[in-house]
């Protein structure tokens, strides 16, 4: 590592740094490198501009069994037995000793035109004794709590000459330990929903190697058709989310949420983009889709649920519509007569949103439990849209919003490279400018981050705001959620956006979230995750902030809606070397990476000016503070801190608290002061001022 102080700018400034100067000429001659000795100069009489309130939210799609297996508190896997078109997966037969039977998937006995396909269980030879059922083992197992309701249900039908009642139990995956069972009986030969409540008892602890059990004690030829569990959801809705998971982001406060994607919006074909229209009203009639993360989605997290979400936790929609370009090869729906259609779709949604009950879209909204219509600012139009007539389908999809919904904020996605020497993001469309940039960045390195921390920083302020849709440091390459260094890499990040949040009005870590169960095999069937390095971890027990996660929930609780004029000097370098692209070419030259990053906004209303000091180096660093234009700064103030003891630590489920913020009452600040800033720290000073 090579450390190097930058140029001084002015003389004060000059002459504040002689000292260092000198220390490091001497340090030169003796070959050894300077110890950098930073000063933050804020100008608290300069307001560089307003802080976006919007800055930071979530971006989300269904990936690494996001919802399904996730958010979506359902705990039965393949409910409506569409997974896998050759084999029941999830399912088995259970059976005691001297009962017999066979399971399969059967086509011929459709639930209704949406679920096409059931699930035959014929009992050969069975009893009171002798009983035999089908069995779920849930996503990566299924949670069973002490003191517990849980609500089964599913759809049956028989064959003439069943007479058993059906036993629903939650057991552990052996049927040795029972936790809970309910009886169900009057199973005719038409199809019918069938309920009950699981609550199990006290006394043993809670564990996932468990399974719901369907059980019949008699011969005989039965159907099951939508086969769901759901535990206590946040705010008891039938068809809700999981509370510990939503207690999480709860912590962040994010503003808004963007939705559905991501690839998922896209889909690899024209039969699995997000249809909407197919996720609303009861989930008997809700098909699912293939989902491009290569596994299926049963759409029970539909647009409305992500609405109530966004409800739920305060944040706005930012909505994607479907925009024509479809991931397969090739896929595109061109501009003109072609595009109509989809456009309408992605008017019809905006009215789902918004409209009020006079409306068509707005009074099914009503009809699905919501009458009240949801505020909408943002709509994004496709994503990540390289490839094919981008320019001509983004226009036509413009043009009709924006006659229809003149407010609207319509953001282009489709953004590649970062700000060029015009000072602005290169869009593919070319005919108009959208109101709003969606770039997405996504880094290697924790280097490459701090590197590109200072991108916005000559952002020309007259072009399109910035929304940083997707943003990562995806270190450490391979695992489940990032460590440290990730996080101090994306704090890095983010001093950028805040210095500039004028003009990056909104900013969404990707991806929210990721399985933990079964990372191994990435991507392929049977694997928890598709993408490695996401900001919340869960499996079917528990879940877990990563240090990324923290160093999200820090800046966001922390920020004023005032940006400061601030600058530093001091601030020694490392080098960061990219390495060679894929083609195996020449690597990039070599770049020098700043060793702190910091970002200044204060609170119009209570003075508090927020510093947020990021130190990426292993060693502490002596930081000056220079506050000028303030009547006066108490000595007496708070810090939220986050460090490690190295840049590999990282939280887990088994340590979903080992990294966090520590907040601490704190003197010795003022107008001018110098604080001592831990190794591998991410720093919020807040100071008191007027
Ligand atoms: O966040 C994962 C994927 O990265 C998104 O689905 C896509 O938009 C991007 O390429």
């Amino acid at each position: 590592m090579k450390l190097t102080p930058m140029s001084p700018t002015c003389l004060p400034r000059l002459l504040q740094i002689l000292p260092v100067l000198l220390a490091a000429a001497c340090g030169v001659m003796a070959g050894e490198a300077a110890a950098p000795s930073p000063t933050i100069t804020i100008h608290a009489d300069q307001i560089k501009g307003p802080s976006s309130p919007m800055l930071y939210g979530i971006m989300t799609e269904e990936i690494n069994y996001s919802y399904d297996g996730g958010l979506y508190a359902e705990l039965v896997q393949n409910r409506a037995f569409l997974d896998n078109a050759d084999s029941p997966v999830h399912w088995s037969l259970v059976q005691d000793t001297g009962a017999a039977g066979t399971i399969a998937l059967d086509k011929t006995q459709p639930l209704n035109d949406a679920l096409p396909v059931s699930l035959k269980l014929e009992i050969t030879a069975g009893g009171a004794q002798q009983r035999a059922g089908i069995a779920n083992d849930g996503y990566w197992g299924i949670a069973v709590r002490p003191a517990t309701a849980y609500r089964a249900s599913f759809y049956a039908k028989a064959a003439p000459g069943f007479s058993g009642p059906l036993t629903v139990s939650l057991e552990n995956n052996d049927g040795s330990t029972v936790f809970a069972s309910a009886n169900v009986t009057g199973v005719t030969g038409a199809w019918k929903k069938y309920e009950v409540k699981l609550t199990t008892g006290r006394g043993f602890q809670p564990s996932a190697t468990n399974r719901l059990a369907i059980r019949a004690s008699a011969p005989g030829t039965l159907w099951f058709g939508l086969v769901s569990l759901f535990p206590p959801t946040l705010n008891n809705r039938p068809n809700g989310l999981r509370p510990d998971i939503m207690a999480l982001l709860a912590e962040y406060k994010p503003a808004f949420l963007r939705f559905p994607g991501g690839n998922y919006l896209e889909g690899n074909d024209i039969k699995n983009y997000f249809k909407w229209k197919q996720t609303l009203g009861d989930l008997s009639q809700r098909p699912g889709h293939m989902s491009p993360w290569r596994y299926r989605s049963s759409d029970g997290m539909g647009l409305l649920e992500y609405l109530e979400w966004c409800e739920d936790l305060k944040m706005q929609p930012l909505l994607a519509v479907f925009a024509g370009l479809l991931l397969g090869q090739g896929g595109e729906i061109l501009p003109g007569e072609a595009l109509q259609p989809y456009v309408q779709e992605a008017l019809d949604e905006i009215e789902y949103v918004t409209g009020d009950t006079s409306t068509k879209w707005g009074a099914e909204r009503a009809k699905d439990g919501h009458p009240a219509p949801f505020k909408l600012t943002y709509v994004e139009v496709g994503n990540e849209d390289w490839r094919g007539d981008y320019n001509g389908r983004f226009k036509q999809i413009h043009d009709a919003i924006k006659a229809k919904y003149p407010n609207l904020q319509l953001i282009d996605s489709s953004i590649r490279g970062g700000v060029g020497a015009n000072g602005r993001l290169t869009s593919r469309v070319t005919d108009l400018t959208a109101d709003v940039h969606d770039h997405h960045l996504y880094t290697n390195s924790e280097l490459q981050s701090e590197f590109s921390s200072t991108s916005y920083d000559n952002y020309d302020r007259k072009g399109p705001k910035v929304f940083e849709g997707e943003w990562a440091t995806r270190v450490p390459a391979n695992q489940p959620t990032p460590n440290f260094a990730g996080a101090l890499g994306d704090a890095a990040y983010m001093t950028g956006f805040e210095r500039n949040s004028d003009m990056v009005i909104m900013a969404g870590y990707a991806p929210l979230f990721v399985n933990i169960s079964n990372p191994a095999g990435r991507g392929t069937p049977g694997s928890s995750m598709q993408w490695p390095v996401n900001l919340i971890g869960f499996n079917a027990l528990g879940s877990y902030g990563s240090p990324s996660f923290y160093a999200q929930v820090m800046f966001n609780n922390n920020r004023g809606d005032q940006i400061l004029t601030s600058s530093v000097s001091g601030v020694g370098t490392r080098t960061w070397q990219a390495p060679a692209g894929r083609d195996g070419g020449q690597p990039p030259p070599a770049r020098e990476v700043p060793t702190l990053f910091h970002a200044v906004t204060r609170d119009s209303k209570t003075g508090i000016i927020y510093l947020k000091v990021v130190n990426p180096l292993g060693t502490p660093q002596d930081v000056h503070v220079d506050i000028q234009g303030a009547r006066s700064v108490a000595a007496k103030g708070e810090s939220v801190i986050m460090k490690a003891g190295s840049p590999e630590e990282t939280n887990s489920i088994a340590e979903p608290k080992k990294i966090v913020p520590v907040t601490a009452a704190e003197t010795g600040f003022g107008a001018s002061f110098t604080r001592t800033l831990a190794p591998y720290s991410i720093n919020i000073l807040k100071l008191s001022s007027n």
